[in-house]
Parts: structure tokens; C-alpha cells; sequence
């Protein structure tokens, strides 16, 4: 027997304020048909707080696992936009679930919730019960929205997930079964945002590099798995662009309708990108028990992470 933690419960978040491509025509050089082409994306959310999405989400993970808040042990928020330098947005969360538990964030940019998940599998396997992980960023606090290579891209969003532990055995066994984290300090110059500033990024760069890292750290959470890109039931992909994710897609053999895709109506939201497409795709019936699922994500840092994932049907 091994402990590992299965996901039981899925929630997400978006604020009500929707930034369409026309309305970008307004205030920018650019036009729908170019941002839909080059991107996929056709609107996304803003004007949210980090704090308020992630206890929204967490709130609705919380509901759907039917976990008493009281009973988690560990709350993990991702995030690259928390509401104060000081004190950890984590902490103001706990505080409005009613968790009476252990919180921190991590900033591994659009990595982050992958990262989050790796790290909540680690504290189950020395012994937590119940750690819940959310993803939120709010991006549109850090982004120019009259500068067209930024202002298309980003926006707001909160995915969570609340993961509980599990002895299980053999080889069909559910839980994490393969991941990889990485990052290149190298590359902070191509994407990054000073304290006070805005996203600055070259676009170029971080698509060239972005197909990489995502094809690369896929394949380690694969080989780590002992699974080939035949095996995988769904791909949950970092939402940063639809020409990434379909370059990347290509490049592991895996057909496009294996990927949980929200781009074209959310945006880029970082953090919260990855649970907030694999919520979507758990509600729409996509994923049954013993299912693989492939979660891997990349960015500013740079950073990249994949997690494996067989799918618990309890
Ligand atoms: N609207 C209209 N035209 C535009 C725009 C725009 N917003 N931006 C550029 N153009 C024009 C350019 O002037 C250029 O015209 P030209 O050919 O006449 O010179 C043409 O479109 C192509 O410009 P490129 O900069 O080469 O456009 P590209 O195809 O590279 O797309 C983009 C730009 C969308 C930014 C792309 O490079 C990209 O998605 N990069 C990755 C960004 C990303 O994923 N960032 C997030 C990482 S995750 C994280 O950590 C947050």
C-alpha cells in the first residue's frame, strides 16, 4: 500500500466584468480578427481580487468534495498577484474558508498551481488527510490594456481543487503518478513585472521557448508514469495561447481534442488557467474513473511543471 491524494472536489471563479476583443479595439492597435488568429482568445474577465476569486473558488471545491473545512490540514494558493507583499494572501484566505490550517503561497507564475499540487501530493505522502490547493490571479492589475502585445493576453480568474489522501496499491492505482518541475532563472528578463509596474514581455521568446519546456516536461511526467501520449485521456494545458498549446499538442502526438481548452472566453489567467480547465472539463463528464490526465503548464521565470494524474472515481 502508498499513500497518495486524489482530487475530490473542483471549484472556479471569474469576476463578472467581461473585456471583449472590441472593446480592446477601443484603446489599442489591434483588432479581433488578428487577436482570435494569433491567439485564440476572444474575451476574459477583470477587475478581481485575489483574495475574493480564491475564496470563491476554494469555497465551491470545498461544497463539491463534501470535506468539512475544519478537517483540512494544508491550504496551498498559487498566485503571482497577491493582494499585499505582506502578509501572504494564503493567510487572508484561510481566514474567510474557516480553515484552521497551515497556508502559503507560491508564485511560480502560470506554473504555479502545478507546482502547488506537486508540493500538496509531498505533504500528503508525509501524512496530511485533506490539503486544498487553489490557483488565482488577477492579472488585469498588473497589465496595460491600451499595449497590444500584453493588454490581448491576460486577465482574472480561480481554480481550485481539494485533495484528499488515499492508501491505494497495484498498478492501477489513482493519484499522482508522474510529474516534473523546473525552472531557468536565465529567462526572468523575457517575461516579468517590477513591483508597482506592468508585464513586460517578448512575446517571440516566450512562445519559442514555452513549445519546449511544455513538450519536454510532459514527456519527464510520462516517463516518470511509465505512459506514452496514447495512454492520456486529457490534456490540460496552460491557457497562454491557442498556437502554444496546439504546437505542443503536435509535438507530444497528442490530438487536439484531448485538450481541455477555455482560452477563447478566459484569457491567460496564470495560476488559475490549469484547475479552472480541468474543472470544466470534470463537469462537462470528460473524465472518468482511471482516467490519465495530464496537467503541465509553464511560465515567467522561467518556470515549467506537469503532473500525471490517474483519475479516482470515488
Ligand atoms: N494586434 C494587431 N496586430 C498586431 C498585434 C496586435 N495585438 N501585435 C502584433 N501585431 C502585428 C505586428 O505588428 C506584426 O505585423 P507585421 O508582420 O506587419 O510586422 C504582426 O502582427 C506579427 O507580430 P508578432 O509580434 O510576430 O506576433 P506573434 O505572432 O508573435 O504574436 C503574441 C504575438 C500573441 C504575443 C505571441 O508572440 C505570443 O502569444 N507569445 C507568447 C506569449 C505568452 O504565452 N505569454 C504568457 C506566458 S505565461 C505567463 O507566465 C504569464
Amino acid at each position: 500500500m502508498m499513500r497518495t491524494g486524489v482530487i475530490t472536489g473542483l471549484g472556479s471563479a471569474l469576476p463578472d466584468k467581461v473585456l471583449t476583443n472590441a472593446d480592446l479595439e477601443q484603446i489599442a492597435d489591434t483588432n479581433d480578427a488578428w487577436i482570435v488568429e494569433r491567439t485564440g482568445i476572444r474575451e476574459r474577465r477583470v477587475g478581481g481580487m485575489t483574495s475574493v476569486l480564491s475564496v470563491e473558488a476554494g469555497r465551491r471545491a470545498i461544497e463539491q468534495s463534501g470535506v468539512d473545512p475544519a478537517t483540512i490540514d494544508l491550504l496551498v494558493l498559487a498566485t503571482t498577484t497577491p493582494d499585499q507583499l505582506v502578509p501572504a494572501t494564503a493567510s487572508v484566505v484561510q481566514h474567510q474558508l474557516g480553515l484552521r490550517c497551515g497556508a502559503f503561497d507560491v508564485n511560480a507564475a502560470c506554473s504555479g498551481f502545478t507546482y502547488g499540487m506537486v508540493a500538496a501530493q509531498g505533504m500528503i505522502a508525509m501524512g496530511l488527510g485533506t490539503v486544498l490547493v487553489i490557483g488565482c490571479d488577477t492579472l488585469s492589475r498588473i497589465t496595460d490594456y491600451t499595449a497590444r502585445d500584453t493588454g490581448i493576453l491576460f486577465a482574472d480568474g480561480a481554480g481550485a481543487v481539494v485533495i484528499e489522501a488515499r492508501e491505494v496499491e497495484g498498478p492501477e492505482r489513482p493519484g499522482l503518478l508522474g510529474w516534473d518541475l523546473g525552472s531557468d532563472g536565465a529567462a526572468a528578463p523575457i517575461l516579468y513585472a517590477d513591483i508597482g509596474g506592468t508585464l513586460q514581455m517578448e512575446g517571440r521568446e516566450v512562445f519559442r521557448r514555452a513549445v519546449r519546456v511544455m513538450v519536454d516536461s510532459a514527456r519527464r511526467a510520462m516517463a516518470m508514469a511509465g505512459v506514452t501520449a496514447e495512454d492520456i485521456a486529457l490534456v490540460v494545458p496552460h491557457q497562454a495561447n491557442i498556437r502554444i498549446i496546439e504546437s505542443a499538442m503536435g509535438k507530444l502526438e497528442l490530438p487536439m481534442e484531448k485538450a481541455s481548452l477555455n482560452i477563447d472566453r478566459v484569457g491567460n489567467t496564470s495560476s488559475a488557467s490549469i484547475p479552472m480547465a480541468l474543472d470544466e472539463a470534470v463537469a462537462d463528464g470528460r473524465v472518468k474513473a482511471g482516467d490519465l490526465v495530464l496537467l503541465v503548464g509553464f511560465g515567467a521565470g522561467m518556470t515549467w511543471a506537469s503532473a500525471l494524474l490517474r483519475w479516482d472515481g470515488a
